[in-house]
């Protein structure tokens, strides 16, 4: 028996509903295999602003880095955005927190389900076989450059954002990207604008430089530009696609399409050793908020990675991913599936099945 300790942080919008639904899992997960489960939930983002703290709250933080492994709703909402840099929730919020706690691997799968290929926006030929896993560097580059606006002269106001990378943070994301690879099908791409960008010239020769080091890995490189093609073209080539931080976001929210729904799809942000936050990749949904129209699948995939990734439960992270097999395959699912359930049924429908699943 172990404890399971973390950090609940659910945020706006559909956040509390999703998040709802993945305690009742997880809560489901820890009966069965004997574990208790141990929680601080913490306010973040627009609920925080409300409350009359900053976006990121001193006590969300302390405990984030208490327990080391943080579940994450979703921040921000038109509530909020009227404010301005940092007062926002999600510059406030999201890049503190993952600069704080060194979160510098970002990974997203790609995976289509095989209940969800005729939902995609893509023809079946383009998704089946695809499975990869993105690999993005998420606490460097343009987001965390020096920014600024010039007013002068004011008849033609300037802007800029400056892109560094050094060598420690390249290397250190390469060497996650060829592990997990390892792990996977021993293949890596890494994504850049080398044919253009001084930091992607330096990107190359230090993903080449690791490289060496893992012989029985394939690397490949790709412009950027291309791999938005690459990508939706010939998705089953691809296992672990390494990029940068810019990159991996757009990348990412493409690579979703492959999948057949934003709901479904889970993600880790993590540090070295056992330090990782998961969420999932939607946003707050604020159209849907308050409905229970949310769909809860790619937060109960979220919390089944917290298990594997920050707990080593790799049992009880396959049983939860074996919940919601069964529900999309049996159509227990939220509107945006085509199902009828609300968001905290779906959550209960897989919680049932959990626990079922052990007594027999
Ligand atoms: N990590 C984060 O916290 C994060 C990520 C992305 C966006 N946001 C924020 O969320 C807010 C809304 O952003 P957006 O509208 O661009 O993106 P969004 O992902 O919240 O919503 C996009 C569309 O997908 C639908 N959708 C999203 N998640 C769903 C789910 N689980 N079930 C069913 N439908 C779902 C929404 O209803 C909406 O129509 C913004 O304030 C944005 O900044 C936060």
């Amino acid at each position: 028996m172990a404890t399971i300790k973390f950090t609940y942080l659910p945020g706006d919008g559909i956040g509390p509903e999703v998040g709802e639904a993945a305690i009742n899992v997880l809560n489901a997960a820890a009966g069965r295999f004997g574990h208790a489960l141990d929680f601080e939930e913490h306010l973040i983002g627009g609920a925080a602003i409300d409350a009359g703290l900053k976006p990121l709250p001193d006590e969300s933080l302390v405990s984030a880095r208490e327990t080391g492994a943080i579940l994450l709703g979703a921040v921000g909402g038109p509530k909020w955005d009227h404010l301005k840099g940092p007062d926002r929730p999600e510059l406030g919020a999201l890049l503190p927190l993952r600069k704080e706690l060194n979160l510098y691997a970002n990974i997203r799968p790609a995976a289509p389900h095989p209940a969800l290929i005729d939902k995609a926006p893509l023809k079946r030929e383009y998704l089946e076989g695809v499975d990869f896993v993105v690999m993005r560097e998420l606490t460097g580059g343009i987001y965390f450059g020096k920014k600024g606006m010039d007013n002068s002269p004011s008849n033609n106001i300037s802007a800029y954002d400056e892109c560094r990378y050094s060598e420690a943070e390249i290397r250190r994301i390469a060497i996650k990207a060829f592990d997990l690879a390892r792990l996977r099908k021993n293949k890596v791409t890494s994504v850049d604008k080398s044919n253009v960008l001084e930091t992607s010239r330096l990107w190359r020769k230090i993903v080449e430089d690791v490289a060496k080091d893992y012989a029985d890995v394939e690397l490949e490189h790709l412009l950027v530009d291309a791999m938005t093609m690459h990508m939706l073209t010939r998705g089953k080539d691809f296992d672990v696609i390494l990029t940068e931080n810019m990159f991996g976001d757009i990348l990412t929210d493409e690579a979703s399409v492959l999948c057949g729904s934003m709901g479904v799809i889970p993600s880790a942000s993590l540090s070295d050793g056992t330090m990782g936050m998961y969420e999932p990749i939607h946003g707050s949904a604020p159209d849907i908020a308050g409905q229970g129209k949310a769909n809860p699948l790619a937060m109960i995939l979220s919390a089944a990675w917290m298990l594997r990734l920050s707990f080593g439960m790799e049992a009880e992270a396959a049983a939860i991913e074996a919940g919601v097999d069964a529900a999309l395959y049996g159509g227990h699912t939220t509107a945006d599936l085509g199902g009828s359930l609300s968001t905290f049924e779906v959550g209960d429908w897989i919680a049932d099945h959990i626990r079922s699943n052990h007594a027999g």
